[in-house]
């Protein structure tokens, strides 16, 4: 039989020599052997352009609203006023207010001078590391079927999670605004520690709120704060978790703020958070997107990025809102749907104020807001950021719910054929992309890992010590 080597395929077939290697690493060339180089068969059949394939999907589906303009999406939302749709804007108390208005100023004038970008772009360069990778899950892909599992490494920037790409961010714009102290909650500790970081990084104090019972269950990252020299104030007030944490941050920086700068972990929050979390995070959907079309010269046929707050996904999603490409927002199911069971508040919230921002929140039959539950304490949150409840409402973006239980399988599972442990929140958008590779027969699939899971271990591996002997 006769062969033909790449640079022979690429006249032959008149598609790129890179975008060939890709389809051979994918293995969906039949017949390919290597001898110094790739040599295909003559009679290789060309695989249909998932392209193509992807766009015919999206049609079906109510993913893609072909009557928004996304390419001019940012600059309209959110409003001058924090408000996305209905959703967002600015509900504090008056002396609070001053304090965010000030943040806002600061944050349009100093963090859009040349000066601020210019060190921020050095921060990530030399000490975030970035860009962080996209990997393909070769191992995982062939495992499951035949879609295509890629991830963005979040859990290789500084700190083994996302957090950082924003904690440097405000702790840049606290230090020119002349803070001294740097507050923020924390769920998973991951936020906590990278906050940390960037108080000793810029020379700050640092106070960390965290529920009690998650510095039991993610007692690494408790560890970390503390070695990084930040104190660590363990909140035992209602669930002991993410939501009270935010109640006792708050608190703390209504006493503080001439001193302080309230460092916002995810895309929630008063108006301007929403916005500066989602401006820091953005660098990760920019890069995915410019690094997935170099590997594979096509976009992903779906992005998919777990949901908390918000602040991963939202940083993912930017760049591919204007693109047909599917996008899906991954939430905590938890239990089950009854409330008290998950922390799904874009699939079972409704909408309220609360932390001082309008949204989607979970609540109980009188109007309260009802109590959050996942094993993934950085998914703890009743509420969820005004831009993803905006995003759902007007169908851009859909968002899944994945259980406890398939979380837990997808850390085990990546970490077992990849050589990757994933973070237990990053888990559920690693399971919805196992869910999706085992009900289509084709595609691929692009997943922001936001974070390493070692701090999981210990809680894991007691949980669930079937699924790892
Ligand atoms: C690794 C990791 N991923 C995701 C999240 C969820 O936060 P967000 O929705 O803001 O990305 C957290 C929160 O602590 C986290 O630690």
């Amino acid at each position: 039989m006769k062969y033909l080597t790449v640079k022979e395929l690429s006249e032959k077939w008149k598609m790129s020599e890179r975008r060939i290697r890709a389809l051979i690493k994918e293995k969906r060339i039949e017949g390919v052997k290597y001898e110094n180089k790739y040599l295909i068969p003559e009679n290789a059949k060309k695989p249909l352009d998932r392209r193509i394939k992807g766009q015919r999907a999206l049609e079906d589906t109510s993913l893609n609203r072909q009557d928004f303009d996304f390419k001019n999406y940012r600059k309209h939302y959110p409003t001058s006023d924090g408000y996305f749709g209905r959703f967002g804007g600015s509900f504090l108390p008056k002396h609070l207010q001053k304090a965010i208005d000030e943040v806002y100023d600061g944050y349009l004038t100093i963090a859009k001078s040349a000066k601020f970008i210019a060190e921020l772009r050095e921060i990530r360069k030399n000490y975030q590391g970035r860009p962080t990778p996209v990997y393909h899950c070769l191992n995982l892909s062939n495992h499951l079927g035949k879609v295509q599992i890629y991830l963005k490494r979040e859990d290789l920037n500084h700190g083994g999670s996302h957090k950082l790409n924003n904690a440097m961010g405000q702790a840049l714009l606290a230090k020119y605004l002349g803070k001294k102290k740097l507050i923020a909650e924390t769920g998973a500790g991951s936020h906590g520690a990278a906050v940390a970081m960037a108080a000793a990084y810029f020379d700050l104090e640092c106070d960390i709120y965290m529920g009690a019972v998650d510095t039991q269950k993610q007692r690494p990252n408790v560890d970390r704060i503390k070695v990084l020299g930040a104190n660590v104030i363990a909140v035992k007030e209602g669930t002991q978790t993410l939501k009270e944490a935010v109640d006792a941050a708050f608190n703390a920086y209504a006493k503080e703020y001439k001193n302080a700068f309230y460092v916002l972990g995810s895309a929630v929050g008063p108006h301007p958070y929403p916005l500066m979390v989602r401006d820091f995070q953005e660098i990760i959907g920019r890069e995915a997107k410019e690094q997935f079309v170099a590997m594979t010269g096509e976009l992903p046929d779906v992005v998919a990025a777990c949901v908390g707050g918000g602040s991963n996904a939202i940083g993912m999603f930017q760049a591919f809102l204007e693109e047909k490409v599917n996008i899906v927002g991954v939430e905590a199911l938890g239990q089950g749907p009854t409330i008290g069971q998950n922390s799904a508040a874009v699939s079972l919230g409704k909408e309220m104020i609360l932390h001082g921002f309008n949204s989607l929140v979970l609540q109980n039959e009188d109007g309260s807001v009802g109590d959050a539950y996942t094993i993934a304490s950085g998914l703890d949150y009743p509420g969820v950021g005004p831009e993803h409840a905006f995003l759902h409402e007007i169908g851009r973006v859909k968002y899944e719910a994945i259980t406890d239980e398939e979380a837990a399988e997808a850390f085990f599972l990546l970490s077992r054929l990849e050589g990757i442990i994933p973070a237990i929140e990053s888990s559920h958008a690693v399971a919805y992309a196992i869910k999706y590779a085992r009900s289509v027969s084709a595609g691929s699939i692009l997943v922001c890992l936001s974070g390493r899971g070692d701090k999981d271990m210990e809680f894991m591996t007691r949980k669930y010590p079937n699924m790892y002997k």
